[in-house]
């Protein structure tokens, strides 16, 4: 079969780590994927700084949109982040292209979610997102695809690498917040601008996109109670030890009277629950289903190959033809994006 041509928008960590994945596990990934993968296009600020990896022969644009109308790119990976500016523009325009957009861009879904899921109906072009909640978890295939006969009573985590990096560190070193965060931002954890992790934002979004599709609702961030770690300190972390509790930056959403409640904050969580031994860049999130009862899923939630196993996941998904529902529309959008799916394809 002809190769799934892919057009890579942003080489920064993530983008690095779908380059450095797709040249370490090709032939695995081809053969899951029915067809090969070939990166035809890429798209970053600098072509000349030193990376990771390397995009090899593929053509140069500087401007992202320009790389989702190549007709040599089947499918946009978006990996540049921002809620607005270039990586909406580059999305919108694959979109309208009916081009299948997979994306790991968390605030550009929580903030647009719902007008990009129109768009991915209106054109029957896939919008996927694993990559945007909580890394390598596999947590949005879980939700849409394993939990689907579950009503969800509450979903709850640990949705920021960052912060849990700094709060476990902390506790274990007694390293002060600031020179554990520089080190999350050398690791590639932190957001460009890392007030997004430590003040809880970037939490949210995550929150946002996963009670969308757990409630079926349209994405909220708007609503969300948000509250960092910025005024967490050693000695409330010792405090709480001494008391038999960690503290960790949580994110819940549950109903409430038919209201969808969506909050962030620093909770204190006994320390004989799993979630409380969730150390590092690690995330988890557990879901409380009327049928399955508890689960829980944990794995890294940032970081170059993490996420790109997300990323990858979408690729494969799309290559072989298994295409999810946009994010937050309700039924009748959905049957529409079925129906102009199945028709170009
Ligand atoms: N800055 C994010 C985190 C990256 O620390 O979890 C993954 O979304």
């Amino acid at each position: 079969p002809a190769p799934l041509r892919l057009g890579i928008a942003g080489l920064g960590t993530v983008g690095c780590g779908v380059l450095t994945l797709l040249e370490r596990n090709g032939p695995l990934i081809a053969a899951r994927a029915g067809r090969p993968l070939q990166v035809t296009s890429v798209s970053a600020r600098s072509r000349r700084k030193k990376r990771a990896a390397d995009p090899g022969p593929a053509t140069w644009h500087s401007d992202p949109v320009a790389l989702a109308r190549d007709p040599e790119v089947d499918v946009v990976v978006e990996l540049m982040g921002g809620s607005d500016g270039p990586a909406r523009a580059l999305c919108e325009a694959a979109l309208r292209a009916g081009k299948p957009v997979v994306t790991a861009n968390k605030a550009l879904l929580a903030e647009r979610g719902t007008a990009l899921a129109r768009l991915s109906a209106r054109y029957g072009a896939p919008l996927a997102y694993e990559a945007a909640v909580a890394g390598g978890i596999p947590i949005i295939k879980a939700l849409r695809e394993g939990l689907a006969g579950n009503r969800i009573r509450r979903l709850y985590g640990i949705l920021n690498g960052t912060c849990n990096y700094i709060l476990t560190t902390m506790e274990a070193t007694g390293r002060d917040f600031d020179d554990v965060l520089a080190e999350a931002q050398r690791l590639g954890y932190a957001e460009a601008d890392p007030s997004f992790d430590v003040d809880g934002i970037d939490a949210a979004h995550k929150l946002a996109i996963l009670a969308a599709l757990a409630y079926g609702a349209p994405v909220d961030f708007a609503s969300a109670y948000v509250e960092g770690i910025r005024a967490v300190t050693a000695a409330d972390i010792a405090m709480a030890a001494e008391l038999g509790f960690r503290i960790k930056l949580l994110g819940l959403a549950q109903l409430e009277d038919g209201a969808l409640l969506q909050r962030v904050h620093p909770c204190l969580v006994p320390r004989t629950t799993p979630i409380a031994h969730v150390d590092g860049v690690y995330n988890a999130v557990v879901t409380e289903g009327d049928a399955v009862g508890r689960t829980l899923l944990e794995g890294r939630g940032a970081g170059a190959e993490p996420t790109a196993s997300a990323v990858m996941a979408d690729i494969i998904d799309i290559a072989a033809g298994r295409i999810a529902p946009p994010l937050g529309l309700p039924a009748t959008a959905l049957a529409k994006h079925r129906a102009c799916h199945m028709r170009d394809h």
